[in-house]
């Protein structure tokens, strides 16, 4: 089993990537962290308290990420995209009780796995950067991070050169792809392809069997409405946060590009992200770099997708405490 410690702002691309780790034979969620982006930090913790619920599975952490930036802006949130409560049209249960844990627990966390930890960020880099700010030592013992973020000479998707996630904290966001080590990044190049269609959801949504099911067509519907209003003639909806999970277990989902990769802070461009891609006569060993996904392979992300979708092994039975 993958032990996955996972950074979000849940949200409904969020919360299929929760959804995928928990019916996932291969990932043991070890905790995740909640803060504010799609919604706010509180509205986020509720919706993961919401999944771990339906999912039998309280007993796995939830621990307070940040309110804001580094920079101390106020944030935007996209409930156009996300929904009011940032699931859809699905309203999660009111004042559903969560034991929130401090941010130290991500050090004991990372203490009690050491080199099996993978730590997965689907949402601002905010906790992230304070996790290397507070404790440089213990980031050392994660044996890999995944980052969704970026768009490297592609648009961005708030603005013309920024994705969501970098331009949300770009202090945080250039301070993380210069000190996680080793880090693959997956930017929109990669995950605008990730599209699923209104096809393969309700076909997963006739086959799910688990207390997911009710939702997914749903969320998925509200998600897919908005890009359609965006980008007219989108055949399906990205799900940014799945692909950033599932590449984990299927190397070569995606083709890697090594480079350092740096985020302009302000300004017109702010949050854009930054690699030579030049041709270099002397390169730097790939281990050194960071790796940049590029290149999909489609049929296997979604083969990957509606298998974890539809399985029947799921994590999602166990007692709660
Ligand atoms: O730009 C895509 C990212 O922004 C995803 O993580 C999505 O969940 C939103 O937060
Ligand atoms: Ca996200």
């Amino acid at each position: 089993m993958q032990k996955v410690l996972l950074f979000s702002d849940p949200g409904i691309d969020d919360s299929f990537a929760i959804i995928y780790a928990l019916l996932h034979p291969q990932i043991e969620l070890v905790g995740i962290v909640t803060g504010y982006g799609s919604v706010k930090k509180e509205q986020a913790t509720q919706n993961a308290a919401y999944l771990l619920q339906l999912a039998n599975q309280r007993d796995i952490p939830i621990i307070g990420g940040a309110q804001g930036p580094l920079s101390g802006e106020s944030v935007t949130y996209y409930p156009e995209i996300h929904g009011p409560e940032g699931l859809g049209p699905i309203k999660p249960p009111e004042g559903l009780k969560v034991n929130l844990l401090n941010f130290d627990q991500i050090y004991k966390i990372i203490d009690q796995y050491q080199n099996e930890l993978i730590i997965v960020s689907i949402g601002r880099l905010t906790e992230l950067a304070v996790a290397f700010i507070l404790g440089a030592d213990q980031m050392e013992k994660v044996k890999s991070f995944h980052v969704m973020g970026g768009a490297f000479l592609v648009p961005g998707n708030v603005s013309p050169v920024a994705e969501a996630n970098f331009y949300g904290d770009p202090i945080a966001a250039d301070l993380v792809m210069q000190r996680s080590i080793p880090l693959k990044v997956f930017p929109l190049n990669v995950t605008n392809q990730a599209l699923v269609t209104p096809e393969v959801i309700q076909y997963i949504s006739q086959t799910n069997a688990t207390p997911f099911q009710p939702l997914l067509e749903p969320i998925y519907d509200y998600y897919l409405k908005a890009y359609k209003k965006n980008i007219p003639g989108i055949p399906g909806a990205p799900l940014h946060d799945v692909l950033t999970l599932s590449s984990i277990f299927n190397p070569t989902m995606v083709d890697y590009y090594y480079r350092e990769v740096r985020v302009v802070l302000s300004g017109v461009a702010k949050g854009q992200s930054i690699a030579d891609f030049r041709p270099k006569p002397d390169p730097v060993p790939e281990e050194n770099l960071k790796g940049i996904a590029m290149k999909l392979n489609y049929e296997l992300f979604l083969k990957d997708f509606v298998e974890i979708m539809t399985s029947e092994t799921s994590n999602t039975t166990s007692t709660s405490k």
